[in-house]
């Protein structure tokens, strides 16, 4: 016996067992009976934990059998009172209503005196359904008892077998506590795993990670990453696809296209294969990503690019998880879960219907959109490191960074200066190439200096204005929120404005996200801090709210 019985057993109150009598296991009749485990017996033979009353609940209907048990309760211990209760269970002992309400009948009947008597509800013996109805009376507090289980001891020699264990089941107790412990340990592998084990610091990037690992383990919808590019679409996708494999048992391949590379024919064939002759050289059948994908995750990335009538296609193919291949009237099967990426605003897309408003609907259920790298300077140097393990893996020796040099590098990254235009992937360029230049694999302060340099000259070639969107974009997206005839109403100086400024809204999630990245320099100066006020002020010049964007 443990601890925990031992302890309880030094509690002066009286000590009240209520069970259900057991028809097979307590009800066998034959004088081998003794050297038999029966549960309610067992209940009464434990030396260290002597029973001062024990309530044998039955149905009328087993009142003989429940006379002759309680005589053998008698007999093995006459110390214990047993006191015979009859309980009505309703016609169907499998009929969680009927069950449930007899044993609320019998324990709100019943003169429960805890000041005095310890209870304890003995679960072993009954249906199924009446051990669920007891432990749920005992969780809600209804039935203010603890668990009690019984068990043959298979150890035992066969004058104890009779004995058998008995376990008093606390769930707040130390067995709970190592549950909790598992659960947590879990949950982080899990984040560490879709933050490819980088120890990020971001608040708001580490709650997104939260929910994409509770969607990704619970959801087979379709889930979409938004976001700037080289923000690390891709690589959360194929992460999340790890995941489900090693929790949810995901037996199919990871198939990743990249849409904006998808023109014509090919596009067809190759998201949904094709038949021999479909076209032109198609001179073999092919299966097409969709199919491949059958039983695992198609990665669609940026599925913007797609065209209408592919979209047309994969709308019907995700609802009814079946289509016909290019040059075929044969639908085929395939079930996949579906990761879309996109760095393209899809409601602007589909307001210039060039995405279709359906499938839009059908893919937005959960999406993601993750950060740029200029929004998360904190996790720079954290992600340091991970490229310096990246770039010694990919060329074969360590490298390493002195201390000077890594400070001088993050002074540079996390300042204002630093756009990070292409986010992750620039971060790994300058790593790659300050790995491949650094003599002996040591990265020291000059070559910072110098590669933080070109990284600079890179990002202000990408901001001279030839590099800016076209013109004809920024019309469209003020035909969008000031109507047809705006030209005449506004000067083009506050027109250039606007279209960024609506532009950067509609790639934020708040107004809040979309102040703090319009204002990231008088911000990093601290001159002002109402951004939100800003944006705000800004929109209703032109009679326009954030709602409406
Ligand atoms: N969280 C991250 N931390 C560090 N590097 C990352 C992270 N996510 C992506 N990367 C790297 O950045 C580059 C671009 O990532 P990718 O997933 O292709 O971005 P996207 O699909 O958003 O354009 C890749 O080399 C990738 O390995
Ligand atoms: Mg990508």
């Amino acid at each position: 016996m443990d601890k925990k019985l031992a302890s309880s057993a030094a509690q002066p109150k009286t000590r009240v067992v209520l069970g259900l009598l057991g028809i097979k296991l307590d009800g066998i009749k034959h004088d081998e009976r003794w050297t038999m485990w029966r549960p309610t017996l067992g209940a009464l033979l434990q030396k260290d934990w002597p029973v001062d009353r024990f309530e044998l609940l039955f149905e009328e209907r087993y009142r003989p059998l429940a006379n002759f048990v309680s005589n053998d309760m008698r007999g093995c211990s006459p110390h214990t009172e047993v006191r015979e209760q009859t309980i009505d269970l309703g016609p169907n002992a499998w009929n969680f209503e009927s069950v449930y309400d007899g044993l609320l009948t019998f324990v709100e009947s019943y003169p429960f005196d805890p000041d005095n008597e310890e209870y304890f509800i003995h679960i072993t013996t009954g249906t199924h359904v009446a051990q669920i109805c007891l432990f749920l009376l005992t969780e809600t507090g209804q039935l203010p008892a603890r668990l009690l289980q019984t068990g043959p001891d298979h150890r035992s020699s066969r004058e104890t077998k009779a004995t058998g264990r008995i376990d008093i089941i606390d769930l707040d107790l130390s067995r709970y506590d190592r549950l909790a412990t598992r659960f947590a340990k879990a949950q982080t592998e899990a984040r560490d795993l879709l933050k490819s084990g980088i120890p990020t610091n971001n608040k708001s990037f580490n709650s997104l990670i939260g929910m994409i690992e509770q969607v990704a383990l619970r959801s087979r919808e379709p889930i979409l990453l938004t976001g700037p590019t080289g923000a690390g679409k891709s690589q959360l996708a194929r992460r999340i696809c790890e995941l489900r494999r090693q929790r949810c048992g995901l037996k199919g391949r990871f198939v990743e296209v990249n849409c904006a590379t998808l023109r014509g024919d090919a596009a067809m064939s190759t998201l949904f294969g094709h038949v021999k002759g479909a076209f032109t050289g198609a001179m073999a059948d092919r299966a097409g990503v969709l199919r491949e994908a059958d039983g695992g995750l198609l990665f669609l990335d940026e599925i913007g690019e797609l065209g209408l009538d592919e979209q047309a296609m994969l709308l019907r193919a995700i609802e009814e998880k079946s289509f016909s291949p290019y040059g075929s009237d044969r639908p085929v099967k395939s079930d996949f879960q579906l990761i879309a990426g996109t760095n393209r605003d899809l409601h602007e897309l589909v307001r210039q219907q060039k995405f279709r408003e359906d499938l839009q609907a059908r893919i937005n259920l959960w999406t993601f959109t993750l950060p740029g790298l200029a929004e998360r300077r904190e996790d720079i140097a954290p992600n340091l490191d991970y490229e310096l393990e990246r770039a010694s893996s990919k060329l074969g020796h360590k490298i390493t960074i002195n201390r000077e040099a890594r400070q001088a590098f993050v002074k540079f990254a996390t300042s204002p200066e630093a756009t990070w235009q292409g986010n992750f992937r620039d971060l790994n360029a300058v790593m790659i190439r300050m790995a491949t230049m650094a003599e002996k694999g040591r990265i020291t302060e000059a070559l910072v200096h110098s590669e933080t340099a070109l990284l600079q000259a890179h990002w202000n070639k990408l901001s001279r204005p030839s590099a800016t969107p076209a013109a004809s974009d920024d019309a469209a997206i003020l035909t969008s929120v000031l109507g047809k005839d705006y030209a005449g109403k506004y000067d083009s100086f506050d027109l250039v404005q606007l279209a960024h400024v609506v532009r950067i809204c509609r790639s934020s999630r708040s107004m809040a996200e979309a102040g703090r990245r319009l204002f990231a320099v008088s911000r990093a100066a601290r001159e002002k801090s109402n951004d939100t006020d800003r944006v705000k002020k800004f929109l209703a010049r032109f009679g326009l709210i954030w709602k409406n964007l």
